[in-house]
């Protein structure tokens, strides 16, 4: 039986929960939907509930990402309703309470295919964005073994915006952040390049200070408005994709890059700044960008968002981070663990969810009962 919530309905017909939907696990295995998740999300939208996609995957710029989704999912979905990892860093651009604008810095930008991430943080409004492809390009050397991929690098790297010159450092490269925007696909090169930049002086390619990584220091290395240079948008350490087994993600990158910065530094501790689920800081970004979908889709008679239902596969992430999240708001979040992607059914998970469902329209329908 479907009830219609009228969004011109006085506040008490309105509901006063909604969904965050995990996408891999979830919603998708890879690019295939889950079955149920279509019905499931149809079954939200027809009856005006709200929901968000809060997903730890990236790559695209979530114009593109939401209408490919809409297409497979069978639901209209926009920007509104949907927080990728490192949607957050749009903030960047203008700076944060904790980092100045980097809106005309020079960054560093590493992941996904080619150089789709770097158009994704020009749109952001990143105006001097490099990718660890160019720096190949320019100088091959950098990294002995990555010319087997020179095909690959050819079609997705541009010239580097000045040149590496040691004798005239003023006007010699220099990375201002860097930034991992989803899974590195040559893990090799990256973790050179960022391993270079992380021991020269203030991020100038190709020179080198003794002070970095000194694990004597309280802080060993350069800073960027007195924060870690360094920016990681999913700490995943495995992930649920076509295969049958979880694959390792974004976070076993970090995990083998700080594995080369320790052996590199003598066990100096690998500064860095991750964002994504279980953190609270995407948390706290996803809960506003609901509210503010919430209040737009039910025409502003939504009053207080009471719950949110967390569905998601990876107790590590989705669940820990919807059980420790402590909104500024007082809004409940409920975690439901479905067992369609990392988590194994019969095991027993580190962080434990309210419910567990086995899929998505399982997950649906019983919060569904529990809001009566
Ligand atoms: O790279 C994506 C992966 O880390 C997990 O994505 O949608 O399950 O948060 P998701
Ligand atoms: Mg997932």
């Amino acid at each position: 039986e479907s009830r219609r919530y009228q969004s011109s309905a006085v506040a008490a017909d309105v509901p006063s929960f909604a969904f965050a939907f995990d996408i891999d696990g979830v919603l998708l295995r890879s690019s295939a939907p889950i079955p149920g998740a279509a019905q499931a999300l149809s079954h939200l939208h027809n009856n005006n509930i709200p929901f968000i996609l809060l997903t730890n995957g990236g790559g695209k710029h979530e114009s593109a990402r939401v209408a490919e989704l809409s297409e497979k999912l069978g639901v209209p979905l926009s920007e509104d309703n949907f927080v990728q990892s490192h949607t957050p860093f749009k903030q960047l651009v203008e700076g944060s309470e904790t980092i100045g604008s980097l809106k005309d810095k020079t960054i560093l930008v590493t992941g996904g295919d080619g150089d789709k991430c770097r158009r994704v943080a020009e749109m952001y409004g990143f105006k001097n964005v490099v990718t660890p492809g160019d720096i190949l390009m320019a100088y091959p050397t950098i990294w002995p073994f990555s010319k087997v991929f020179s095909d690959y690098y050819n079609k997705s790297t541009r010239p580097l915006p000045r040149p590496v010159d040691l004798n005239n450092i003023a006007n010699s490269l220099k990375i201002d952040a860097i930034f991992v925007f989803n899974d590195p696909r040559d893990w090799a090169l990256d973790s050179q390049i960022i391993l270079d930049l992380l021991l020269s002086k203030e991020g100038y390619l190709g020179t080198y200070s003794e002070k970095n990584g000194n694990p004597n220091l309280p802080n060993n290395g350069w800073q960027q408005d007195g924060q870690p240079p360094l920016f990681f948008s999913n700490p995943d350490l495995f992930w649920a994709a076509s295969y049958h087994l979880p694959r390792l993600g974004q976070g076993g990158f970090q995990a083998s890059l700080q594995g080369v910065w320790e052996a590199t530094t003598s066990g100096a501790a690998l500064e860095r700044t991750v964002i994504g689920k279980p953190y609270p800081t995407t948390y706290n970004y996803a809960e506003k960008v609901l509210n503010k979908y919430r209040t737009q889709m039910l025409g502003g008679n939504g009053g207080k968002l009471q719950r949110v239902f967390m569905v998601g596969d990876n107790p590590e992430s989705d669940i820990r981070g919807a059980n420790e999240y402590q909104s500024p708001l007082g809004t409940k979040w409920t975690s439901i663990l479905v067992k369609t992607g990392v988590f194994r059914a019969g095991t027993q998970p580190k962080y434990v969810p309210t419910t567990i469902a086995d899929d998505v329209l399982a997950a649906v329908k019983w919060a569904l009962k529990e809001e009566g």
